[in-house]
């Protein structure tokens, strides 16, 4: 492996996959985002907790190039400024982000909103002529298997319940093979055995991926937690294992003894 280096040869190499140093946001003079730091290690699942307008969704709002900082770091591993990038060029460089409401195609079938997936980054004409490769046909089969959605394959996506069209979402951001997963209230309207599967979802998916989850479900927290960060007021108010931060009497006061 390679060190990255800074203009003077001082080793600047910080081994993670998000870095976020002295982020800062005002909407119309508010401070959304306020001098924010935070950095995940590649293959973590870090979940994010906070209040209502703590800026969490606004962190991955900057994260993804929908909105740009006023100031401060944010980079990919050691090596991409993503303030150079914009915000379709930062999904191609394997960031993927899944807002709260499901956006599949209702029309089509389970298979063919993952397949069109895949194709999402070829051309119109590209798309046009596109036939799956073997590659591509495993990863799709292997997708649906880690989704639970094998057995619903030539379903109508517009049929499938709230949970299923969630994981159908998943699956469309895990065939393109991110290397990073932004989920921002990702069981919110599940039933408990909806969040539960998805619990096992995102275990199985540590490791081979770095996920940002933000929820406010603590038992959903609970089972999937390792590292929490609160966030409030725009930046990082307390950060631990759950034990630690829902023992910390500030985060009693601003979330959970609400
Ligand atoms: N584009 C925008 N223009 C103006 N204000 C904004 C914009 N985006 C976010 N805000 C404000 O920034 C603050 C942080 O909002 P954000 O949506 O990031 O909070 P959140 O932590 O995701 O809250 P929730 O838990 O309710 O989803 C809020 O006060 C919100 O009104
Ligand atoms: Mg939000």
């Amino acid at each position: 492996m390679s060190v990255v280096t800074n203009d003077e040869g001082v080793n600047v190499d910080h081994g993670r996959i998000l870095y976020l140093e002295d982020v800062n946001v005002s909407f119309d003079g508010f401070k959304a985002i306020n001098n924010l730091s935070l950095d995940i290690a590649p293959g973590e699942l870090r979940c994010i907790i906070g209040p209502n307008g703590a800026g969490k969704t606004t962190m991955m709002d900057i994260i993804t190039g929908k909105t740009k900082p006023d100031s401060g770091t944010v980079f990919f591993g050691s090596t991409i400024d993503l303030l150079r990038y914009r915000e379709a060029e930062i999904a191609q460089l394997g960031i993927g982000r899944k807002f709260q409401k499901p956006t599949v195609f209702e029309n089509l079938t389970v298979f063919e909103n993952l397949e069109l997936a895949l194709k999402t980054d070829k051309g119109f004409r590209a798309s046009m002529f596109f036939k799956l490769n073997s590659e591509q046909t495993d990863r799709l089969a292997e997708v649906l298997h880690t989704i639970h959605l094998a057995e619903q394959v030539t379903r109508q996506a517009g049929n499938l319940s709230h949970g299923q069209k969630q994981w159908l979402e998943i699956g469309m951001l895990l065939v393109q093979e991110p290397k990073l997963l932004l989920l921002d209230e990702p069981v919110a309207g599940m039933t408990d055995e909806e969040t539960a599967r998805t619990a096992e979802l995102f275990l199985s998916l540590k490791g081979k991926h770095s996920l940002m989850v933000v929820e406010h479900d603590m038992g959903f927290i609970k089972t999937i937690s390792e590292i929490v960060t609160v966030l409030c007021d725009g930046s990082v108010l307390a950060q631990g294992t759950l034990d630690q931060v829902q023992a910390d009497e500030r985060v009693i006061e601003v979330y959970l003894g609400r």
